[in-house]
């Protein structure tokens, strides 16, 4: 066995990565990046893991979203904005609903590079490179385009440090005060989940003007006027990676600078492969994505190699089957767990598992069955005894058409009204509302039977 460094990955196997044509261009933009301030600190990381850790024993609850993959061309403050304000609407629900701490976790400020199912793009028999996301290629469908340019690397760093500079200031900056609460709906969002928000907000307000008359205000209970928010992407581009990975003076350890929380994919997960070689190394909180080809002996060896301490928080294992086959591959999964004596959270992610192609010819997710898998991962471990720990979605704040169904029923005809995603459908935010009202429904009930057990 080698030993661990930042740049040990180059020695395994890689997928999913992309050649440069241009090694004197990628090394120069290496250089620079190197230099660069990190975006995140090692103690927030091990701030988040510490939540982590609570999720994993049911004490907490993990709400991860955002993008498929963030995009240069639509970037805007309002952007962020909009995904910040659906994420605290959805804790919202979740906290007061299920009265649980929420970990609010975005897939922001560094989700850009995607892995493919095929490594070319047919289009009118004309066959180019598949598009890998905005910090390795263009969407545009042009030979010209799809050339991995390193210096898109640069492009999604600018982006990533003004996001999170923008989600640092939305987050204590006032914005997020519980006060507000009524204040984070979006105009767009109607129906019955929208009122039966604003009535679940009303009595929030109800409550902190009770607190106030009996003396907790504002200035002396400075968590109900900030959130903790942390951010979190796929770690994909392992030489983007590896330039913002930096060692910590005081402890020696050393961080993936880049995000939060790093996340490995269902398709780059190789127990010996270049992914978890990196990510086996850093201090953050790791995710690893379980789809129906896991099998156990890998996630064995997996949960082995990235949490050789077997440290609370320090690993997610997200589950993304699809509707109708959680009952497959999650027992036998939560059992190999079980066997290793593993401290994991299991968090669902109930897009992945769930794309198909409409009939109008966009690939897309039915709501009914993200909607379904929730419910069959809840089950399951209801049914296992164990800890349904959190949701990973794909959202946007922005009143997309790209999943079908919800209270504003989404048909086939309508996606190409507004389908604006780069890569994977999105839930809108009257979708998102809906999925956080679902999920406080479960982690309630899950809740009163805990409580009857309890009392015998
Ligand atoms: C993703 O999260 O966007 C993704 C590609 O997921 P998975 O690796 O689970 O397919
Ligand atoms: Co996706």
């Amino acid at each position: 066995m080698t030993t661990w460094s930042k740049s040990s990955w180059r020695s395994k196997p890689r997928i999913q990565m992309p050649d440069y044509p241009d090694q004197a261009a990628l090394k120069a933009v290496e250089e620079q990046l190197s230099r660069y301030p990190v975006l995140v600190f090692a103690g927030e990381a091990r701030r988040l893991r510490k939540h982590l850790a609570a999720a994993g024993r049911g004490e907490a609850f993990l709400l991860q979203g955002g993008d498929c993959a963030e995009s240069f061309e639509q970037f805007s403050s309002d952007m962020i904005r909009d995904t910040f304000k659906v994420m605290l609407q959805m804790a919202v629900v979740l906290t007061y609903g299920a009265k649980v701490p929420v970990i609010k976790v975005g897939r922001m400020a560094g989700q850009f590079a995607k892995p493919r199912s095929a490594n070319m793009e047919t289009v009118d028999g004309i066959e180019l490179p598949s598009y890998r996301g905005d910090i390795i290629n263009d969407l545009a469908f042009t030979a010209e385009s799809r050339i991995p340019n390193p210096e898109n690397m640069m492009r999604a760093y600018t982006q990533s440090a003004a996001t999170l500079n923008l989600l640092r200031a939305f987050s204590t900056g006032g914005y997020a005060d519980v006060h507000k609460v009524h204040g984070w709906t979006l105009g767009f969002t109607d129906g019955e989940k929208a009122a039966k928000y604003r009535d679940l907000a009303a009595r929030i307000s109800d409550t902190l003007d009770f607190m106030a008359a009996a003396g907790v205000s504002p200035d002396n209970a400075h968590t109900l006027q900030s959130v903790e928010f942390y951010t979190s992407h796929e770690s994909l581009l392992l030489e983007y990676e590896e330039a913002l990975c930096r060692q910590e003076a005081e402890t020696g350890k050393w961080l993936a600078g880049s995000g939060h929380m790093i996340w490995i994919g269902d398709r780059t997960r190789q127990p010996d492969g270049a992914h978890v070689e990196f990510a086996s190394g850093v201090q953050n909180p790791i995710g690893l994505k379980c789809g129906p080809s896991m099998e156990v002996d890998d996630l064995k060896k997996l949960m082995t190699k990235l949490n050789p301490d077997n440290e609370e928080g320090r690993l997610t294992l997200i589950a993304r089957f699809g509707a109708g086959s959680v009952g497959d591959h999650l027992p036998r999964l939560i059992k190999a767990v079980q066997e290793e004596g593993a401290n994991v959270v299991w968090t669902c992610d109930a897009m992945h598992g769930n794309t198909i192609k409409s009939s109008s010819g966009y690939k897309t997710r039915p709501f009914e069955s993200v909607l379904r898998e929730v419910r069959e991962f809840f089950g399951v471990h209801s049914a296992e005894g164990t800890v349904p720990g959190g949701v990973h979605f794909e959202m946007t704040g922005q009143d997309v058409t790209e999943c079908t169904g919800g209270v504003r029923a989404v048909t086939d005809e309508d996606l190409s009204n507004r389908y604006h995603t780069a890569c994977d459908p999105r839930l809108n935010a009257s979708q998102s509302l809906e999925l956080a009202f679902l999920v406080a429904e479960e982690l309630s009930t899950r809740r009163g039977r805990e409580a009857a057990k309890a009392a015998g």
